[in-house]
């Protein structure tokens, strides 16, 4: 093992490679996941959102629409309209993680 001791570069591009894609995830991957899936119905049935690769057309397209995280929060809660209440479905943190994707994704929040 005198090998790695001259040579602890090749073992720390080793350490690096594997931990960067975890570093660098997606941040938005886990409310795009609610969004196109997880979220029953999913919200991609309904609404076009382009990060999402959506095109539902039942409801407003989120990219035009482009709501802030409250609002959608909101819709989520309390259903509008048609749009059924995800209260009883999603948790509260889910509610916040997808709230926060949407406005992100839509362009209406960094
Ligand atoms: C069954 C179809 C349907 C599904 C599924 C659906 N929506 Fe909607 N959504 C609508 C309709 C229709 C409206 C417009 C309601 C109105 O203004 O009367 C709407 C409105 C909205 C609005 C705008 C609320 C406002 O304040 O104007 C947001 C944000 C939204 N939906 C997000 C979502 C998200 C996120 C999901 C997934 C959890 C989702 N929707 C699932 C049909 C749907």
């Amino acid at each position: 093992m005198r090998l790695w001791k001259r040579h602890p570069l090749p073992l720390f591009l080793l350490a690096v490679a594997f931990t960067a894609p975890v570093a660098h995830a997606d941040p938005l991957a886990p409310g795009r996941a609610l969004f196109k899936q997880s979220a029953v119905p999913a919200c991609a049935l309904c609404h076009a959102l382009k990060d999402a690769g959506a095109e539902g057309a039942i409801g407003p397209s989120l990219d035009e629409l482009k709501p802030d995280a409250a609002r959608v929060a909101k819709a989520l809660r309390n259903g509008i309209g048609q749009m059924p209440a995800y209260r009883d479905k999603l948790t509260e943190q889910q509610i916040e993680t997808l709230s926060r994707y949407v406005a992100r994704a839509s362009g209406a929040q960094r």
